[in-house]
């Protein structure tokens, strides 16, 4: 039962005895066939390369040449459309080799032409699929780097409204809170009345908490440390934690400064401080190091733990979001994110190559 489409098809034969037994074996699969035929191997190039074809057919012997040439004068590329020969004579070994080792995708015997059109159907069907893939590959490779957008976006505008957020509690908040100190401490001076001096007293210390919870909150919307490089902002978020948690945490770098762009310092600074969040909140660990390094042109900062490691599918929750942030800020500089845990413990490596360097693609993540 012929199926409901019409078949545009190539053919490319010196002789033209055999179109109409090609296009009866075509029309019991495909309820329309078209078959056009050209005799010269120029002819059949310049026409497969229109694009305008569902299949390409050509009989292995022509004058001067094979089916196989014609094959090899063809672009292969994702829309190569299926290219068969025929077989209208027995072919010798040597022929058939050649055949094999041309890479076209099917061959086929005059005896087997009744075959014909079931065969360039499954060949359709199969280059259909191939091309729905390449489709779906393309689209997913857009949409990825839409998000890979998207996110540089999203964090671009998260770091300026952090900094904004950040010079509004300084300026109006901070400059505030140090003017009522300021007349706090006038009040102080003026009065004699021990009452009002100690209540003065307790007002200050209530001030001086507010002023230095406002100093807590600046600093870690925006760590005004990171101005002055990477290493001490990350000795100085590694102090920070030490202080939070009970594990031992290590941090090192053979240098007191690397030349980094803010973009890259930035996403290796966030990289560090959920890699520690991480530790404090799911591993329970003893001791936590950090390692920051730039050789040979590669900046890799490692933050590794020996807590109780990564639970099956911990990374396949669909509520967390901490590592997948990351790895999507480690690509859009150009980077990449593994995170690994081999027995005990959670390994978070992000490596960056810094200008002029290749190194392979992102590696797959290991769990
Ligand atoms: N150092 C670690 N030790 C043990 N498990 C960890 C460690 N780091 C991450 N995990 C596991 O990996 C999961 C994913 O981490 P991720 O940072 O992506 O999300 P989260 O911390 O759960 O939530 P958030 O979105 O707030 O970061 C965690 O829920 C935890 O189970
Ligand atoms: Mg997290």
């Amino acid at each position: 039962m012929p199926v409901n489409r019409t078949l545009r098809g190539l053919y490319l034969s010196v002789d033209t005895a055999w179109l109409e037994l090609i296009e009866g074996a075509l029309r019991r699969e495909f309820d329309e066939v078209h078959l056009t035929q050209v005799a010269s191997l120029e002819g059949f190039v310049a026409n497969a390369q229109d694009g305008e074809f569902d299949v390409l057919i050509a009989d292995y012997a022509l004058n001067g040449g094979t089916g196989v040439d014609a094959w090899n004068q063809l672009d292969h590329g994702d829309n190569g459309v299926p290219f068969l020969i025929l077989f209208t004579s027995d072919i010798g070994e040597a022929e058939s080799i050649d055949v094999m080792r041309s890479g076209v995708n099917e061959c086929i015997y005059a005896e087997d032409f009744p075959r014909l059109g079931y065969v360039v159907l499954k060949l359709l069907e199969v280059w259909e699929a191939r091309q729905a893939k390449i489709q779906a590959d393309a689209a997913l490779i857009v949409s990825r780097n839409q998000l890979l957008r998207l996110t540089q976006q999203l964090h671009a505008r998260i770091e300026e409204e952090r900094t904004a957020v950040s010079r509004e509690i300084h300026d109006d908040i901070g400059g505030a809170l140090a003017a009522v100190k300021f007349d706090l401490s006038w009040i102080s001076r003026r009065s004699a009345d021990p009452t009002v001096k100690e209540r003065v007293l307790q007002a200050t210390a209530t001030l001086q908490q507010a002023l230095d919870a406002s100093q807590r909150i600046m600093l870690s919307l925006r760590p005004a440390i990171l101005d002055e490089g990477l290493v001490p902002a990350l000795q100085w978020l590694v102090n920070s934690f030490q202080k939070r948690t009970e594990a031992e945490v290590v941090f090192r770098c053979d240098k007191d400064a690397l030349s980094l762009g803010p973009e890259i310092q930035s996403v290796a600074f966030s990289v560090v401080r959920e890699a520690l969040t991480n530790v404090v909140k799911h591993a329970q660990a003893s001791k936590v190091v950090v390692d920051v390094s730039d050789q040979e042109g590669v900046l890799t900062v490692e933050v590794s733990d020996d807590g109780v490691g990564l639970a099956p599918k911990a990374l396949a929750k669909t509520t967390s979001f901490g590592i997948l942030g990351l790895r999507e800020r480690a690509q859009s500089i150009g980077g990449w994110l593994d995170v690994s845990s081999s027995g005990r413990g959670v390994s978070v490596i992000l490596t960056v190559p810094l200008d002029g360097v290749v190194l392979p693609d992102v590696t797959e993540l290991s769990e």
